[in-house]
């Protein structure tokens, strides 16, 4: 269950930073850990009163638990059902990823087998993550605390649900479910300078005080989530928030949102709601320069 090799890591175009994946001494063991904040189904959940669905939720959600004992990612069997909400979601999306979705992330989802066709399994993009950035996939059953969440990325770990949305909205799920996940997130790990900016962020959360954890959960919301990046003169997404969201991709290049070249001073110092539409977004020069003004910034926290 630990990272044992050391992948060749191929650089960003115009990038000659490689990274250095995390050692397996490094990763603690995962049947160590504590995982306290996981969200029970809330109220306004659309499967909330569907016995059915809490049932089938609650079955993928012990094999998370199950990973925890054992080590071992157990593939989930999707049912016809959930294969639907897929291809719905999945299609829908590709419209919109076609017009704003970076380049880089349009490539990667290619080169990691998500096709709109089926769920993809996380045993399977582990396999290409391993190859492509030393970045894991771990099954997780519903939100953790930031720190606890955030901590895991400093081993290059991402914790993932595995579960999928309630059919009665396709198009809406109050927390993460596998669309979320392997559409919005787990893409943009293949990059070696996300990924090493990811790594960073979490590396800072293990270390961080109360206040720190704050600005990096906010670093977290205007980058990894809702993330903007220059793109040949014009500007793309690539935050999981709004590559898996139809409303917020949509609003992201609307006249309402003011986009601003990103400053992480302000991005830390900026708070954010869940609940609307996002008012200011940011946007990266690369993601070269995101790992860097990080890593400077992560490194600062020794000093105070
Ligand atoms: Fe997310």
């Amino acid at each position: 269950m630990a990272l044992t090799e050391t992948a060749a890591m191929p650089t960003e175009a115009g990038s000659d930073i490689h990274t250095t994946p995390t050692k397996a001494k490094d990763l603690p063991e995962f049947r160590d850990l504590k995982f306290e904040n996981i969200n029970e189904l809330h109220l306004d959940h659309p499967g909330a009163n569907d016995p059915e669905y809490r049932k089938r939720r609650d079955y993928i959600a012990s094999l998370a638990k199950k990973f925890r004992e054992t080590g071992e990612v157990t593939d989930v069997d999707y049912s016809e059902q959930e294969q639907e909400i897929w291809r719905h979601v999945a299609t829908r999306l590709e419209e919109l990823h076609e017009q704003h979705a970076s380049p880089f992330y349009l490539k990667a989802k290619r080169d990691l087998g998500i096709t709109n066709e089926r769920i993809p399994q996380l045993t399977e993009m582990n396999r290409r993550l391993k190859e492509l950035t030393g970045f894991r996939l771990a099954p997780i059953e519903g939100l953790v605390e930031t720190r606890g969440f955030l901590s895991w990325l400093g081993y290059r770990v991402m914790l993932s649900t595995q579960y999928i949305r309630h059919h009665s909205r396709p198009d809406y799920t109050p927390e993460p479910d596998v669309v979320h996940e392997s559409i919005g997130h787990i893409p943009m790990f293949t990059n070696p300078n996300f990924a090493d900016f990811s790594q960073s962020i979490g590396e800072g959360a293990q270390r961080a005080t109360d206040k720190q954890i704050e600005e990096l959960g906010r670093l977290y919301w205007y980058t990894v989530e809702f993330g903007l990046v220059e793109h040949e003169g014009g500007i793309k997404a690539y935050g999981a928030g709004l590559l898996s969201s139809f409303g917020e991709l949509e609003h992201a290049f609307g006249d309402e949102v003011e986009r601003r070249p990103f400053d992480l001073d302000e991005v830390i110092n900026t708070p954010y709601t869940y609940s609307d539409m996002q008012p200011i977004l940011y946007v990266i020069p690369s993601y070269a320069e995101l790992k860097e003004v990080t890593r400077k910034y992560i490194e600062s926290f020794d000093r105070k």
